[in-house]
């Protein structure tokens, strides 16, 4: 398992990567353009998909319309990063067929040719995905989504559709039958197939991804149900042993548990679309959550990934090497709430930051949390250190680091006296128009929040403005937080990962401005800022 190098030490000095030029001028600079994040050149994009790593490459395929700036007839968009940082697009993977659409799905390594489509010795890439009939579902049909699988002999650059398509055909009368994820299971030994079908989540079993069996279900009655079950993705995970302390503890027997991501929307604990989780035990048949958290996790109960808005339809990497050990996931950073008339003009959309995923003890149970990819390091430039001790009032951070900037990452801890403190204290992006996002703690209600009510252009959608909460107890009233501000974005990552928040937001002048607030007393323990820059975005070669 590589070490995160966020934790300890806290606050260290990284060298920095040469960031090649744009392909020209105003590439990648339009108004609202995320800089550091995974963005389409053109065009409308959402979920994430085929996320595989092969041959020192991390594929990012995602569902994408070439010929709009909102969601119509789905297409695989592709990119490839060799240090899931930069990003090369790559020409459009899948397109639709006489099949259907192509909805979300998954990409594997079939190492041992299982598939028997591998060539010269060499393993396939296949990509097992869902059609969507759309004429069925005009005509009125419930069996127009079925699943279907593609390889790709060369490094995924090209893909051919399986002549057997699909593998999974619709039983005949479930509407919401998509997003297979699928893993290989040594235990079992066989391909293990997640799907969401509805309200539940079916799982099947495969010798060689052509042939599936039907498993077992799970969760019609178990996390929250207010809207539609969408990608699922069903992995095991060790838990992290406890690392700190002093003295060396010995060594404690590692375990292994299985979790289950899925989306669900609407329902999300701010609105609209969230990802929710579940933590248990794989048999090779049958997903059955913990003893310890299925009592909570019933009437509508759920435990989430990211309390923020704009944290959606997120899975994880396939065949990440074990001397990695990592579990990374990304996200598509919108919401159905509002995503097909957020204003950005030439693409619609961006992907969170890649993030590793842990399991970890805390008081209130094994918890699954999330830390930003160490790679971004190597994105940050300029950097001051926050001046430690008792901070009141409001403070001007924005030239600490020497210019004001609008991509930043905060670093930051915070200790104060649980006795007083009632106020709501954190810090602000803002411009000169008087637009501001608020990063906050209310130590009152024991909340963390992003206030996004006031960020600027949010009439495109009622549903927009809002100041997105979550429960949060950090322990003896000390705050960790860790911050990314792109152009249109923050992500807030508090207690190492153990509170996640993501949101999205379009100032009319790009917020260069950070301040601290509160009219409290709170004593800073350390604190630093980079400045951020751009990601290299490179255009595809065809
Ligand atoms: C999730 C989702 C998936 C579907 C895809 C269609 O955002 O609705 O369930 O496969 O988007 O674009």
């Amino acid at each position: 398992m590589r070490k995160r190098l966020y934790l300890a030490p806290m606050f260290f000095w990284c060298g920095c990567t040469a960031v090649q030029q744009p392909a020209h001028p105003g590439y990648y600079s339009e108004e609202h353009r995320p800089q550091f994040h995974f963005s389409p050149e053109k065009m409308w994009m959402n979920d994430p998909n085929g996320m595989v790593y092969y041959e020192g490459e991390y594929h990012l395929f995602y569902q994408y319309y070439p010929d709009s700036t909102v969601w119509g007839p789905m297409h695989w968009g592709h990119a490839v990063s060799r240090d899931i940082a930069h990003w090369e697009h790559l020409p459009v993977a899948l397109y639709p067929d006489s099949l259907g659409y192509i909805f979300s799905g998954s990409a594997v390594v079939d190492w041992d040719n299982r598939s028997g489509f591998g060539k010269d010795g060499k393993p396939p890439l296949v990509a097992i995905f869902t059609h969507h009939n759309m004429p069925g579902e005009k005509a009125g049909r419930s069996d127009f989504q079925y699943q279907s699988i593609a390889y790709s002999n060369d490094r995924g650059r090209t893909w051919t559709k399986y002549a057997g398509n699909p593998v999974i055909p619709n039983p005949g009368n479930i509407r919401d039958f998509r997003d297979p994820k699928v893993i290989w299971d040594a235990v079992s030994s066989q391909w293990v197939l997640a799907l969401a079908a509805g309200d539940h989540v079916k799982l099947y079993g495969s010798p060689d991804l052509k042939n599936w069996t039907h498993l077992s279900d799970f969760g019609h009655d178990l996390g929250a149900h207010s809207g539609v079950w969408e990608c699922p993705d069903l992995f095991p995970i060790e838990v992290e042993q406890d690392e700190s302390g002093g003295d060396p503890k010995p060594p404690t027997e590692s375990r292994q548990k299985w979790v289950l991501l899925l989306s669900i929307n609407p329902g999300a604990p701010n609105g609209g679309s969230g990802t929710q989780y579940f933590i248990g035990d794989f048999d090779g048949k049958n997903f059955k959550v913990d003893t310890s958290l299925a009592g909570s996790l019933q009437n509508g109960h759920a435990l989430w990934l990211d309390y923020g808005r704009d944290n959606y339809a997120g899975v994880t990497w396939s065949d990440v090497p074990a001397s990695d050990g990592r579990r990374l996931f990304m996200g598509w950073m919108s919401n159905w709430d509002y995503a097909q008339v957020v204003p950005t003009a030439a693409w619609r959309s961006a992907m969170t930051l890649p993030r590793s995923l842990s399991l970890k003890n805390t008081p209130e149970g094994l918890r699954l949390h999330s830390t930003p990819v160490d790679e971004l390091i190597s994105l940050r430039g300029n950097s001051a250190k926050i001046p430690s001790g008792p901070v009141k009032g409001d403070s001007d951070w924005s030239n600490l680091t020497g210019s004001p900037a609008a991509t930043k990452e905060i670093l930051l801890e915070l200790v104060w006296d649980g006795q007083r403190q009632t106020q709501t204290f954190g810090i602000e992006l803002f411009n000169n128009k008087g637009e501001k996002v608020a990063i906050g703690f209310d130590p009152a209600k024991q909340e963390l929040f992003i206030d996004r009510t006031k960020s600027g252009k949010t009439d495109f959608s009622p549903k927009f403005a809002s100041r997105d909460a979550a429960p949060y107890r950090p322990e003896g009233n000390r705050l960790r937080l860790h911050v990314f501000a792109d152009v249109s974005s923050v992500e807030v990552f508090a207690g190492d990962g153990a509170r996640v928040m993501t949101d999205i937001f379009f100032p009319s002048e790009s917020f260069t401005g950070l301040r601290w607030y509160g009219d409290v007393a709170l004593t800073v323990v350390g604190g630093e800022i980079w400045e951020l820059k751009k990601i290299r975005m490179k255009q595809a070669r065809i």
